[in-house]
């Protein structure tokens, strides 16, 4: 049976603890075996689309977590809950009490976040790695395709090596803003300004996201290898970074200057090895 590994409460500024984000980690390595049990919780479209998904097994595990993370938050079975696709390709529960969520999968790392607070959610993982092969013209073709003008003006100014991390760092919280926002890259990533420093800038966001309240945070997830792999196996993905966006409707920040809104994001490691920091730098 494949149980929690650790919980713990990464960032609690909330007064009253409105209803916290949870935050899931997890991996499908060494989960093959698992793979027909979990299938038994899904739909039947579920079975169909997975079945075909490119890297099925971490779609599937991932899924699968979904299910469970849902369960315990609508308190229903998890193979009972009922998940639709909006026109966008967002998945959403249907279900009589409000839930939120985003996922990310990537490699054989995922990560949910969730809660039934009225929030909106956005979550991305990506393997640091994957833009290391890349060309210096590889590096220029992404950043003219995804940056604003402003921010490749800042990208610019960057060292060579300094501009993969900070391509990545910018794709990723782009991408969790735009699945907070529910469009997915139906909105293409140039058109949204996050800024490239450290603190992300919210100062210039598009119409749909004005109604809410903005929090960027950057997701640092770091995989040891188990005792018995080889230390040095270089081929499994180590290294990820990603970010969370989480919108509050304005109201409820009651006044308070919006770095200031409160936010709970509890975290749950669900394999072995693994080490997770969430940062929050608030927001210029
Ligand atoms: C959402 C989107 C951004 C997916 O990104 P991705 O990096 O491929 O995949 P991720 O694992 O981070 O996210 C996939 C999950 O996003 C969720 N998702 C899909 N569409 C979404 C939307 N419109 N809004 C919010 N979430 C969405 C789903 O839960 C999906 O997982 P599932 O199908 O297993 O449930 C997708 O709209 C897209 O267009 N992807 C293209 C990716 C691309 O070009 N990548 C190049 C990177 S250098």
């Amino acid at each position: 049976m494949h149980a929690p590994m650790n919980r713990e409460t990464v960032m609690s500024r909330a007064r009253d603890d409105p209803e916290p984000i949870l935050l899931t980690i997890f991996s499908a390595l060494g989960r093959e075996a698992e793979i027909p049990r979990l299938l038994t919780m899904f739909s039947e479209s579920e079975r169909a689309r997975f079945s075909q998904h490119h890297g099925r097994e971490n779609a599937v595990v991932t899924r699968a977590t979904l299910r469970q993370v849902l369960s315990s938050l609508l308190r229903t079975e998890p193979g009972g809950i009922v998940i639709e696709n909006d026109a966008h390709g967002r998945p959403r529960a249907v279900a009589r009490r409000r839930v939120e969520f985003s996922v990310t999968h990537t490699a054989h790392v995922g990560a949910i976040i969730a809660t039934t607070g009225r929030l909106a959610l956005g979550i991305d993982l990506e393997w640091r790695g994957r833009v290391k092969p890349w060309t210096d013209d590889a590096v220029a073709r992404m950043a003219r395709r995804c940056l604003t003008t402003d921010e490749r003006t800042e990208f610019d100014t960057l060292r060579d090596d300094e501009k993969r991390n900070a391509f990545l760092r910018a794709w990723t919280r782009k991408e969790a803003f735009l699945k907070a926002l529910g469009t997915g890259l139906t909105t293409p990533m140039r058109h949204v300004h996050l800024g490239l420093g450290d603190i992300p800038d919210l100062r210039q966001l598009p119409a749909p996201a004005q109604g809410w309240a903005w929090r960027l945070l950057d997701l640092d997830v770091r995989h040891t290898p188990a005792a018995c792999e080889p230390a040095g196996d270089t081929a499994v993905p180590r290294d990820f970074l990603g970010a969370i966006a989480v919108g509050l409707p304005r109201g409820r920040t009651g006044g308070l200057a919006e770095p200031e809104a409160d936010i709970t994001v509890r975290l749950t490691i669900d394999a072995p090895g693994f080490e997770v920091s969430v940062t929050d730098s608030g927001s210029r």
